[in-house]
């Protein structure tokens, strides 16, 4: 493939060198593919095939892939939904499932925003299917970092962008105080994206709303804010601007103050460089943690191509890109996660889905009530909450200079059985502990805070 559209981009511009060098070339698949179409007699693909009959007793006359009976036990989908290597980008049908679900989640309104809808759905690519949200950070950082380079990113964050990013990758994480008074410290984002832009021809960044350790979602003004911001410093600095928006917790905002639909839709909006990815997974969206299965989303400008024609070709140049990231890495992805997940959106469809979600997210917003409410009424001045309004945790904050964190941890453990995630890096100014009031029943959680109490009263 010639790149001959992507090479023009600013989202060109702004790969790393492997970014540059991927694709994926026309190998098995592309040969598979075509025998499929073209061959009488096929011997293509590495995976075995049978008559039915010939390897399961009682099995019927289906040339078929070759499977162990005993397996059908377990699940009662057809077998050909299980069995067989999935696409590399992933199984056709959920990626459209998941495309028009991308769509949906914008609440852009059917009949008022008919024309964003429309922009929406012909601006943003099919998504690529990952092994999680997890495997799509690492994908993306390592399409856009070269060792040595930097992404900008909070300095409370998920401590799994420290391991891809850094130590795996070895590029640099350029963080920014994520709070001041209770509100995002955009001064120090700002600070933050002019030091990159000083040192590299491209600004990168990750965010994360709502935000693991802390809970925080920005609240709608906020929301504003920080497009306004990023606007005006990609005028400023004229770089491409690569937003990667880690949405693994999108849809557990308990505030109605809190922006409630994801930042990349506003991204997406701009006309300039800025070019919005977007992560979602099963993981915590479907509740299916082990499911191992995400996507990668990303949104284009109509100002990189002169017509639909182009996009298009353009669109298909991005996708050939990260699926031969895909085919060198894991190759393709779990293909009974997959099939389930299009057997969700289409056989149950979307409103159920979201009904029975509503009950998980209705415990989740009660417990996020009382661990605020509890926390609320200790009066304590070496201990402050971070503002949280969505996800599954909240981060308390202890004074460093009375309470390090791992020290409480550990005796919170030891004398009061409280297990929680404390963090301590007093470099990057951190030092308190993150409560997953996620995994914690209702009538419980005073008990917790109770215990936290008087575990700060031995200090
Ligand atoms: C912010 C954030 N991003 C990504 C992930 C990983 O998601 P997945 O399990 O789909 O890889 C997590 C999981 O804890 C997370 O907290």
């Amino acid at each position: 493939m010639e790149f001959i559209h992507l090479k023009k981009t600013p989202l060109y511009r702004a790969f790393s060198e492997l970014g540059k060098r991927i694709f994926l070339p026309d190998g098995i698949f592309y040969w598979s593919g075509r025998a499929k179409k073209e061959a009488e007699l096929i011997g293509t693909i590495g995976t075995a095939f049978g008559f039915e009959r010939d390897f399961v007793d009682g099995g019927g006359s289906d040339w078929m892939p070759c499977y162990l009976n005993e397996i059908s036990e377990y699940s009662n989908l057809d077998i050909k939904n299980i069995v067989p290597y999935a696409s590399i980008g992933g199984l056709n049908e959920t990626r459209e499932i998941w495309k028009n679900w991308v769509v949906k989640k914008s609440q852009y309104d059917e009949i008022k925003e008919k024309d964003l809808i429309e922009k929406l759905e012909k601006h943003i690519t099919t998504p690529i299917i990952t092994a999680g949200v997890t495997n799509g950070i690492f994908q993306c950082s390592s399409l856009f970092l070269n060792p040595g380079e930097f992404i900008i990113a909070p300095n409370k964050r998920w401590g799994n962008y420290d391991n891809i990013i850094e130590k795996f990758i070895g590029a640099k994480i350029k963080s920014f105080t994520f709070f001041k008074d209770q509100n995002i410290n955009l001064e120090s984002l700002e600070f933050a994206i002019n030091e990159v832009a000083g040192v590299q021809d491209k600004i990168v960044m990750i965010l994360n709303f709502p935000n693991n350790p802390t809970g925080y979602v920005p609240s709608k003004e906020e929301g504003k804010e920080i497009v306004s911001l990023l606007q005006k410093n990609q005028k400023i600095h004229n770089k491409p601007m690569v937003v990667i928006v880690d949405d693994a917790y999108e849809p557990y905002v308990y505030n109605s103050d809190s922006l409630d639909r994801s930042i990349f839709y506003d991204l997406l909006q701009l006309e300039e460089d800025i070019i919005p990815i977007k992560l979602d997974g099963i993981t915590k969206e479907l509740l299916i943690y082990g499911g191992r299965i995400g996507f990668i989303t990303l949104g284009l400008k109509s100002s990189w191509v002169s017509s639909d024609q182009e996009l298009e070709i353009l669109k298909k140049e991005i996708n050939n890109k990260l699926e031969g990231f895909t085919r060198a890495t894991i190759s393709n992805c779990n293909h009974f996660y997959q099939t389930l997940t299009q057997k969700l959106f289409k056989e149950k469809g979307i409103d159920q889905i979201l009904t029975s979600r509503a009950k998980v997210k209705e415990l989740l917003k009660e417990r996020y009530e009382k661990i605020n409410s509890e926390l609320a009424k200790i009066d304590d001045p070496n201990i402050s909450v971070d503002p949280n309004s969505g996800g599954f945790f909240l981060f308390l904050n202890l004074n460093p200079d009375k309470i390090k964190a791992n020290e409480f941890g550990d005796h919170l453990l030891k004398k009061y059985k409280v297990g929680i995630i404390p963090i301590e890096k007093l470099d990057q100014q951190i030092n308190g502990i993150r409560i997953a009031y996620c995994s914690i029943d209702l009538p419980k959680i005073p008990e917790v805070i109770k215990r936290i109490k008087l575990a700060l009263n031995d200090f």
